[in-house]
Parts: structure tokens; C-alpha cells; sequence
């Protein structure tokens, strides 16, 4: 019988903290872990990205190191992922640089994460925060990747670089494999705990907004506690009721429950019952990859041995990309 080869997938997190967000992990990572047996997966730690936006050097190193782990806490298998830093496979800058010459100024001006993050950073609008967009790109289509699990947020990244793709392709032939977005349906985009119609993120102004992986147990339980309901005191999901619907879509994300399941459960609570289940939940989610994530951390031997060995793999895969592609454009190899 003919083997059927296995789909590619390539996704990854930015190591802009010391621990990443419960919206990265519900919205990424989870599902990363349930991918891993039928898919051919490629994960990496996208430090150039970071760069961006200023860094600590010390901090970026540590946030780096300490993002493998998390991966691997929250499911990921070492032995079934590939795992890489970006900066250690130079192909992803020299694929970047080419695919700049085939994307337009016009296009990367519409993007919304460009226009939010200049705001943000508004004495830092540099070119790399411009042409992030085409680094990602690069990411995706060096490893010739079919499908690309993110959250919502993403879309438009991932929107992008099919068009880059098809562009190139038109050009010299089938040479990028064209990618689709995996995004999932409850956890594609969970809300700050304390303001529901923005997305959780570390930037959150309000601290209790943001949940991280690595929070300790009290702190989860009390910020979902806090979290901004509405008046109403009926536990229903529906348009007007962000602060609800995101406790629970975090609550099925977190149970693997259906939203009606959820909504069926809660029928007859108030508010404070239903916090102290989607905390309970949460907390029961989060113990086991603590625990991991504190022995991972103790042997940093083999958190390198897995870095080192996943970046000369994806050094290998990526190459032969690379090479096909500066052939088409006329380099001399
Ligand atoms: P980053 O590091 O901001 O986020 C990592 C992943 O987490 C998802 N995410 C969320 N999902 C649901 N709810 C939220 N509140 C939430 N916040 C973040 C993001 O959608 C993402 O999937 N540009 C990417 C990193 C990247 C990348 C790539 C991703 C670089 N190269 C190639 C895929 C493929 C980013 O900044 O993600």
C-alpha cells in the first residue's frame, strides 16, 4: 500500500516574555498538542520577530530558553515536534530579504498589527515592525508548510503571505507550497479578563486582564474571579455579553466541552458559581505543566541538546527552500 505523506505544519510564539499568555496557549499551543501525531509539525521560537519592539538582551535570552520549555510543559513532544530558535537558522533572513522585493508597500500598510503597533510604540517605528509581515511569510513558506495553527489575531499575516506565495508562484512556477489557517473556534480569540472586547495580551494596561501560563495557581483563580461580567446575572452567551461569553469560551477551550454543553451546565448559576468553575478548570489545567515546566527548567543541558538539534534540522530543510528559490531569482549558487 502506498504510504499517504504526512501534511506539514508550522507555527510559532514570540519569546516577548517570561511566560507566555493563557490566550497564546489556547489559542496556539493546545492546539499545536493535539496536532502532533498526524501531522509532519515544525514550531519555532520566533526571537527576530521580538526584536521589533525593544528588548532587554539578558531578559530576550532568558524569555528564549524558557519558551521551549513552556512548549514542551503544555504537550508538546520533543521527540514527535521539531523545535527551533528562528535566529539560529539564518534562511529566514535571507528568505525574508527576497520575498521584500515581491511584496508591496501598499499591502503591508493595511495591516492592523502594523498600525496597532506603531501606535503603541510610537518612538519606535522602525522598518523591521514595517516588514514583519514578510519574515513571517518566510517562516511559513521555507518549510513548505500546509497548514499554520494561530489564533485569530493572525489571520491577516497568514492572508499575506498566501498572496506573497501565489505572487512568487505566478512568477517561476510552483515553488511555495500555498498554506491555510488552522484557527480554532472557541479559543481563536480569548479576551482580557477585564476589559472582553480586547484581546488578552501581555500589554494588557490592567494586570488582572491577562492570565500567564506560568502565574501561580492563587493568582489565576483570583484574576478569574475579578473578571468583568455584566448586570444581566444570566449565564448565556450572546452579542452584548463579552465578559461571559469569554469566560466561557475559556472554559470550553480549557474542558474541550461545546459552548451549549458549557451554557447547559451553568443554567441555574449565578456569576460566582460559574468564575469558580472556569477557575477551577483552568487551575486543573495548569498544575501538570507547571510541575513539567519546573523540572525542564532544572536541566538546561537538555533543553540545548533539543534547540541544538532542532535547528540544524530545520537549517536542512529550510536550505533547500532557500536554494530553489535564489535559482529561480537568478543567484549564482
Ligand atoms: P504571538 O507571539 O503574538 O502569539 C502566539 C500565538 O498566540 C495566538 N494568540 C492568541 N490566541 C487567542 N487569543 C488571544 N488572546 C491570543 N493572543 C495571541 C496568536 O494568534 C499566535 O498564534 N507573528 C506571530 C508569531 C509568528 C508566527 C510565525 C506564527 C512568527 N512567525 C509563523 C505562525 C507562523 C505572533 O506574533 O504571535
Amino acid at each position: 500500500m502506498e504510504e499517504i505523506k504526512k501534511q506539514t505544519i508550522l507555527s510559532g510564539i514570540q519569546p516577548s516574555a517570561s511566560s507566555i499568555t493563557l490566550g497564546n496557549y489556547l489559542g496556539a499551543l493546545k492546539n499545536w498538542a493535539m496536532l502532533q501525531d498526524e501531522y509532519n509539525c515544525i514550531y519555532g521560537i520566533m526571537d527576530m520577530h521580538t526584536i521589533t519592539v525593544r528588548q532587554t538582551p539578558a531578559e530576550l535570552r532568558k524569555n528564549t530558553v524558557s519558551l521551549i520549555a513552556q512548549y514542551i510543559s503544555a504537550g508538546l513532544d520533543e521527540t514527535k515536534n521539531l523545535i527551533f530558535i528562528q535566529s539560529h537558522v539564518p534562511a529566514h533572513a535571507e528568505l525574508a530579504w527576497i520575498l521584500n522585493c515581491y511584496t508591496q508597500m501598499g499591502e503591508l500598510s493595511r495591516m492592523t498589527q502594523f498600525k496597532d503597533k506603531s501606535a503603541k510604540h510610537h518612538d519606535n517605528i522602525n522598518a523591521g515592525l514595517f516588514t514583519y509581515p514578510v519574515l513571517m511569510a518566510a517562516d511559513i513558506l521555507l518549510y513548505q508548510a500546509d497548514l499554520v495553527p494561530v489564533g485569530a489575531d493572525q489571520k491577516q499575516h497568514l492572508e499575506i503571505t498566501r498572496d506573497i506565495a501565489e505572487r512568487f508562484n505566478s512568477i517561476y512556477g510552483d515553488v511555495f507550497t500555498i498554506p491555510d489557517a488552522y484557527i480554532g473556534k472557541e479559543s481563536a480569540r480569548i479576551m482580557s479578563l477585564q476589559n472582553p472586547t480586547a484581546k488578552m495580551s501581555k500589554s494588557d494596561p490592567n494586570p488582572n486582564g491577562c492570565i500567564y501560563l506560568l502565574d501561580d495557581i492563587d493568582t489565576v483563580v483570583r484574576k478569574i474571579k475579578r473578571a468583568v461580567t455584566d448586570s444581566e446575572a444570566c449565564v448565556r452567551y450572546g452579542e452584548g455579553k463579552d465578559g461571559v461569553n469569554n469566560l466561557l469560551n475559556i472554559y470550553s477551550s480549557v474542558t474541550g466541552k461545546t459552548i451549549d454543553e458549557a451554557v447547559a451546565e451553568f443554567a441555574s448559576c449565578g456569576y460566582g458559581e460559574l468564575k469558580a468553575a472556569v477557575a477551577e478548570a483552568v487551575a486543573e489545567e495548569l498544575r501538570p505543566i507547571h510541575a513539567k515546566y519546573d523540572d525542564l527548567m532544572k536541566n538546561k543541558d537538555y533543553l540545548e541538546s533539543i534547540y541544538k538539534k532542532g535547528s540544524e534540522t530545520a537549517n536542512y530543510i529550510s536550505r533547500k527552500t532557500l536554494n530553489k528559490v535564489k535559482k529561480k531569482v537568478g543567484f549564482v549558487l
